[in-house]
């Protein structure tokens, strides 16, 4: 590591060189001088993780180096030496952000300590502001995390298929990415700095959808007292995300339609339609192959949309993604909320992997997020997090052997976990179980006997 950078500034010779000397020996690079002056230019010159100034100089003074410092050069941190020190010099030196305020004679080790710390609150504001800019900065790059080979299969599809304006239908359970992937698509496609506009189809009834989508001209109806751009229109050059595409009805699905196969829109009350240069992508989590077949969604709208599918798989079906995506969310979260948190520790590790989540990765943001706003240290732990997940991992626990347990399996496994939850103590066992102590013995011993 190279040393931190620090600066000192004091107008008497001896005091200056007696620090320099004492901050040299821990290991820091020293810079040093008797002018307030030449410290505006040595800090206009290079960046110091600390300045440390005596306050009373002549020309510029200590406070006024503090003022330039928390204007212009807001990670060097200062602390303040005063010869004379007074209550009133102190509070404005505070006041104006200096880490400390230190009255001359000082102790050597406070000097160190002061510095030390000075330093290590700097680290942690600056370490901070890093991962917030790098969660800023990839919340707009759109990145999907994974490490399992059938997502690696389907990000290599989507980046073949991205650039070619193919329609495309991504399916999946709720909460498994697929509005990441229709932006990781848009992203990847020659439409890039065009719009991305996204609706879900289902969150309106037919006429409001109709209105959002086809827009409609100044007089259409009651109240349309302007003309409004559809959001076909507004996404003209871009991409259009359809989301949760099986809620439309009948009759959108045919005006759709029509919009895929003319290439233009025609908003309400108006005469002429406009031409759109759009690219769809649909997204549902229902199965909708099985909905064409029950007549529930039009097999030519399905067709058109459907030029490419990619399905998601749950994320039950790549667990070993969850420790990964709970990393990627804890390091997101904890930068979101300025906290220092770092670690997810085993055992909340263990009772994540074991977990179903039926919610998908959505469900595992929320969980990690509501981990890391309530933990106290560092890391997560098993007891932030939810008691319904600790309580459903019992039961994904009895599947572990990748065929179903037998019902003796089953109950020797429930007997083991109950008597856990005992500390071990039968006869509070027997009572949770709700059987005698005898009997709870008699199953122990069978259970002995089979192991042995
Ligand atoms: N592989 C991944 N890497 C990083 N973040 C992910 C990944 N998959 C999903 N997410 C995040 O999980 C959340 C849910 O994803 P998204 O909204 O895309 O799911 P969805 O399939 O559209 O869900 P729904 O069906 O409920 O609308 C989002 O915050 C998304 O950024
Ligand atoms: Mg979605």
């Amino acid at each position: 590591m190279t040393s931190r950078k620090l600066l000192i500034v004091d107008d008497d010779k001896v005091a200056m060189k007696n620090l320099e000397q004492l901050l040299k020996r821990e290991g820091y690079a020293v810079t040093a001088t008797q002018s307030g002056g030449n410290a505006l230019a040595l800090l206009e010159k290079q960046p110091f993780d600390l300045m440390l100034s005596e306050l009373r100089m002549d020309k510029v003074d200590g406070m006024q180096l503090l003022k330039r410092c928390r204007e212009s050069h807001p990670d060097t941190a200062v602390i303040l030496i005063a010869g004379h020190a007074t209550l009133e010099s102190a509070v404005e030196a505070m006041k104006l952000g200096a880490f400390h305020y230190l009255a001359k004679p000082y102790r050597q080790d406070d000097v160190r300590e002061l510095v030390a710390a000075a330093l290590e609150k700097n680290r942690l504001k600056r370490e901070s502001r890093t991962l917030r800019e790098k969660v800023a900065g990839y919340q707009d790059k759109v990145r999907i995390i994974t490490q399992d080979g059938h997502m690696q299969h389907l990000l290599e599809m989507a980046r073949q298929v991205a650039p070619t304006d193919c329609n495309i239908l991504i399916t999946g359970e709720s909460g498994t990415g697929k509005e990441l992937f229709a932006r990781y698509l848009h992203h990847h496609s020659r439409r890039e700095p065009g719009p991305f506009v996204a609706v879900n189809s289902g969150a309106f009834n037919e006429e409001l959808l109709a209105n959002e989508l086809f827009g409609h001209v100044k007089g259409a109806f009651t109240g349309a007292h302007a003309d409004k751009k559809g959001l076909l229109e507004a996404a003209s050059g871009g991409t259009l995300f359809l989301d949760e595409i099986t809620e439309m009805s009948p009759a959108m699905q045919v005006k759709l339609l029509r919009v895929i196969q003319e290439k233009e829109v025609l908003p309400l009350g108006a005469t002429s339609p406009v031409k759109v240069d759009v690219r769809f992508i649909a997204a549902t989590n229902r199965d909708v192959q099985e909905m064409v077949k029950q007549g529930g969604f039009r097999q030519d709208l399905y067709f058109r949309l459907n030029v490419v599918n990619l399905h998601i798989p749950a994320l039950s079906a790549r667990k070993e993604d969850v420790p990964l995506l709970a990393h990627h969310f804890l390091l997101k979260h904890a930068a979101l909320m300025g906290k220092d948190v770092t670690e997810l520790d085993a055992g909340a590790l263990d009772l994540l992997r074991a977990y179903d989540f039926p919610g998908n990765v959505r469900e595992l943001e929320n969980i990690i997020e509501r981990g890391v706003a309530l933990t106290t240290g560092r890391g997560i732990e098993a007891a932030q997090l939810p008691d319904d997940l600790r309580e459903l991992s019992i039961r994904t626990f009895r599947k572990k052997k990748g065929r179903l347990l037998t019902l003796e399996e089953q109950e020797q496994d429930y007997i083991n976990w109950v008597l856990q939850e005992a500390g071990g103590n039968q006869t509070l066992a027997a009572q949770m179980l709700g059987i005698d102590r005898v009997s709870l013995w008699r199953k122990l011993k069978r259970y002995e006997v089979e192991k042995a």
